[in-house]
């Protein structure tokens, strides 16, 4: 039985495929619904310790729509962790004047030790590296609409995948359809050695390549991700790796792909993807990010109590 009636979004491993497909089932209805009081009286906190623009205005605009309103930060300086307050003191105080709170912050495992401590439900918003589930119901949501299905179609993931927290929650989310899954990157951020291994364990054909040349025609989807500059420790190690690879209409022409390939992008680009992309049949990621609003919706709805 399907029950998201207030439950915690920590990790995509937390779901199962019932589960992600009621998901993004929701969200279909979703896009009809707009404007409605279906959560009028309930109040969404938004802690924000790390920049967002995507996340949080879409969570913002998704509680809105919905008929509920929104407390929070967008910065963190602005907040008494500034003073020093620990994130379970100031969880603790926050719930006090919620009924739901979506958490973004840079430390791994932050939004675990979040839900621990909160008696309402927490989103986890992206935590460090790790995990962004709600990004992976939004693409999965993506996927199904512009490919037409989730089962048994082949996804190049490109660029950091070892920082990359949508490619951590996107990658198991799609073990469930029967994907066979092409990792590219440069050595130095390739997937961790846990996660590939997570894969295989539950049967994922995977594969490791340094270039997308001799594989680009297998693909259904490439998922780009940008080089997370901001996770390097050592900044010389950063430049070693910027601008490494740059997707381009051209350059996928060069190499060659399938007619019917979409081009996926958590966003925000910096260099990893050329606007010649834009206007081509190929490109998804702005619709992805649209995405963004009936998928929380869904969510907001379904954790809220909201739908049955
Ligand atoms: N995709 C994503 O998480 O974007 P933001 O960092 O802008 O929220």
């Amino acid at each position: 039985m399907v029950r998201f009636k207030q439950r915690d979004i920590i990790s995509i491993r937390h779901f199962n495929k019932e589960e992600l497909l009621y998901i993004l089932d929701l969200a279909k209805q979703m896009e009809q619904m707009d404007n409605t009081e279906l959560l009028k009286g309930k109040v969404l906190a938004s802690l924000f310790f790390e920049p967002s623009t995507r996340t949080r205005l879409s969570f913002e605009s998704s509680m809105k729509r919905l008929g509920g309103s929104v407390i929070g930060f967008a910065e963190s300086g602005v907040s008494s962790a500034a003073k020093g307050e620990s994130l379970s003191d100031s969880i603790k105080i926050v719930e006090g004047y919620c009924d739901i709170i979506v958490l973004r912050h840079y430390l791994e495992g932050s939004a675990q030790l979040a839900a621990d401590v909160a008696t309402i439900p927490v989103i986890n918003a992206g935590d460090g590296a790790n995990q962004h589930p709600t990004q992976t119901f939004l693409d999965l949501y993506t996927i199904q609409k512009t490919k037409g299905t989730l089962e048994g179609l082949t996804i190049g993931f490109l660029g950091d995948l070892k920082y990359g927290r949508t490619v951590h929650s996107l990658a198991y989310a799609l073990s469930h359809f029967g994907a066979e899954m092409y990792f590219i990157s440069p050595p130095s951020l390739q997937l961790p050695n846990d996660f590939i291994d997570v894969l295989k364990d539950r049967k994922v054909k995977c594969h490791e390549n340094e270039s997308l040349r001799g594989i680009s025609r297998r693909l259904d989807v490439i998922y780009c991700t940008r080089i997370q500059k901001e996770r390097f420790a050592d900044p010389v190690e950063f430049e070693k790796v910027r601008g490494i690879y740059r997707l381009s209409r051209a350059m996928l022409e060069e190499v060659g792909i399938k007619n019917d390939l979409k081009v996926l992008h958590p966003l925000p680009r910096v260099d990893e993807m050329d606007d010649s992309l834009d206007a081509t049949d190929f490109a998804v990621y702005f619709h992805q990010a649209r995405n963004g609003v009936p998928v929380r919706k869904a969510i907001l709805a379904a954790v809220l109590g909201a739908i049955a």
